[in-house]
């Protein structure tokens, strides 16, 4: 397997803020999504080819409340509510992770809340392909 890392702070972002006020996060920060629904981040993942990948979103959520995601892979669902539960603190980060098909090349993987409360801070996602290689994007 080959796995590539994109960090939120560098995706598309819809409302929401890059901030790095919570420690734990990888690279310069982390996306705090608006409390509002429609929020969302979007990666560019490239994929040397068709097929299946696993998708880690690494996120914290100090709430008690869970923070689902629509995750949209060229703008047709791929996982409907993917959920983001709460990890105890904003500085206790945990990975959420599902499985979608990429097609060679670039895909846009979007992660968009689906509840009032937003998505929960997102620290990246790591992008893992069964057999062959995957090049992130520069
Ligand atoms: C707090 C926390 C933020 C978080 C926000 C939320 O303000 O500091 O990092 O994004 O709650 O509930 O979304």
């Amino acid at each position: 397997a080959a796995s590539a890392e994109y960090e939120a702070e560098n995706a598309t972002i819809s409302k929401g803020v890059v901030e790095s006020n919570h420690a734990g996060y990888s690279g310069t920060g982390f996306v705090n999504y608006d409390n509002v629904a429609g929020s969302y981040v979007e990666f560019t993942v490239n994929s040397a080819q068709a097929g299946s990948a696993r998708l880690d979103f690494r996120f914290a959520n100090g709430t008690g409340a869970n923070r689902p995601v629509d995750v949209t892979v060229n703008g047709t669902t791929a996982t409907s509510n993917l959920a983001f539960p709460g990890t105890g603190d904003w500085t206790n980060w945990q990975v959420a992770t599902t499985t979608v098909n990429l097609k060679a090349g670039a895909n846009k993987v979007r992660a968009a809340a689906t509840g009032a409360e937003g998505g929960p801070n997102l620290d990246k996602l790591t992008v893992t392909t069964g057999s062959g290689d995957s090049t992130p994007p520069t």
